[in-house]
């Protein structure tokens, strides 16, 4: 009977190969849990370094290498005003365009008295399409040599306050559609042929958080901060090769009258905080989160799920909304 020892043996070394292949398994295991574990904090670690040299290091670009006059439409208060005051500050001259005319004066004066630059303005309402808009501006456009152009204003949600799409009044939405879309689409078609001789130019698009994100109850703004986001990729792909750059800029919220904001804080800058950010983004990534404070809520945004986002958003608009509501009633 010498089968059984045998056989006793031949079960021991299978036990031990099993015991050994698990331990090489568990092993490999654990080398990629660490690859994985390495790979990740890397990955971290320099897109936090990455993070840092856009938002506190790297140099900021001369806007007078793109020529020596900007044009920045809605000028007059907010950012647009905020942008101009950086700009002149750099040296150019500035060319205002919105549709208050004592206002365009003395912010023109103010920008003259302040920087020693020249400056120009034409009054005109964005919202209105149509030769009566395009004539004048296309001729002033043509008097100056361009250098950057910053299509800036833009139409919020009425009085700040979100709303369901069936409540906005259809010339609110026509305007809207009209400013925020229509009037960049020309104003950089007006720019382009004199940039594209001069191989240099800068069209800046202020665009929204919002366009990277679905928006409930603020819907047809989203929509066309969306397409502003399209345009000025696709008209960067289109020109780039002839010198002329465009770059979109995503804002999140600021303290100006649109959002009905007063009072600035880290999440929430001023308007000259935020240009002067804007101002350090100017002319590198065609689209760009300029204020660091927003490029972190616009990361936390992107990395939470589209259903709980669009939940909490939704939640939020609705409560902004019926405050706003009971606001007017009282
Ligand atoms: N503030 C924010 O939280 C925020 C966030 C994301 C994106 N943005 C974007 O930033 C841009 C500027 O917003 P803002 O908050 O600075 O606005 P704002 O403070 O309300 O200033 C608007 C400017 O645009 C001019 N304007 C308004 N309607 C116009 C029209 N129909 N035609 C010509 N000019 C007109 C105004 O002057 P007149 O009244 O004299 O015309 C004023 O100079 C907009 O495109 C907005 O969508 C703002």
């Amino acid at each position: 009977m010498a089968g059984a020892p045998e056989a006793m043996l031949r079960v021991q070394e299978l036990l031990q190969a099993a015991v050994g292949a698990a331990v090489a398994r568990r092993r490999v295991v654990l080398l990629a849990v660490a690859f994985y574990l390495a790979y990740a904090t890397l990955r971290l670690l320099v897109r936090a370094a990455r993070f840092v040299h856009t938002y506190f290091i790297r140099p900021d670009i001369d806007p007078k290498t793109f020529g020596s006059w900007a044009v920045v439409t809605g000028a007059t208060d907010g950012m647009g005003r905020a942008l101009a005051h950086q700009l002149a500050q750099k040296g150019l001259n500035i060319m205002l365009i919105s549709r208050s005319e004592p206002k365009l004066r003395e912010c023109a004066a103010e920008l003259k008295e302040r920087y020693g630059v020249d400056t120009r303005w034409l009054a005109a309402d964005l919202c209105k399409a149509g030769p009566e808009t395009y004539n004048p501006i296309r001729a002033a456009l043509q008097s100056i040599e361009v250098g950057i152009l910053v299509n800036n204003a833009g139409l919020g949600p009425i009085d700040g306050v979100p709303e369901y799409l069936e409540e906005q009044p259809p010339q609110f939405i026509v305007d809207l559609v009209t400013i925020n879309c229509l009037m960049p689409t020309m104003l950089t078609k007006m720019v382009l042929a004199g940039m594209r001789e001069r191989k240099r130019g800068l069209i800046i698009n202020v665009g929204s958080i919002i366009a990277n994100f679905d928006a409930p109850l603020v819907a047809a703004y989203g929509a066309s901060k969306r397409f502003l986001d399209n345009l000025s990729v696709s008209v960067n792909a289109e020109y780039e090769q002839f010198g002329v750059r465009v770059q979109n800029l995503w804002a999140g919220s600021v303290a100006t009258k649109m959002p009905g904001i007063k009072t600035a804080s880290l999440a929430v800058p001023s308007p000259a905080t935020w240009a002067a950010a804007a101002m350090r983004q100017l002319g590198r990534e065609d689209s760009i989160t300029p204020y660091w404070v927003h490029a972190v809520i616009d990361g936390m945004m992107r990395a939470t799920p589209t259903s709980v986002l669009n939940r909490n958003v939704r939640a939020a608009m609705q409560q902004k909304r019926l405050e706003a509501k009971q606001r007017k009633a009282a």
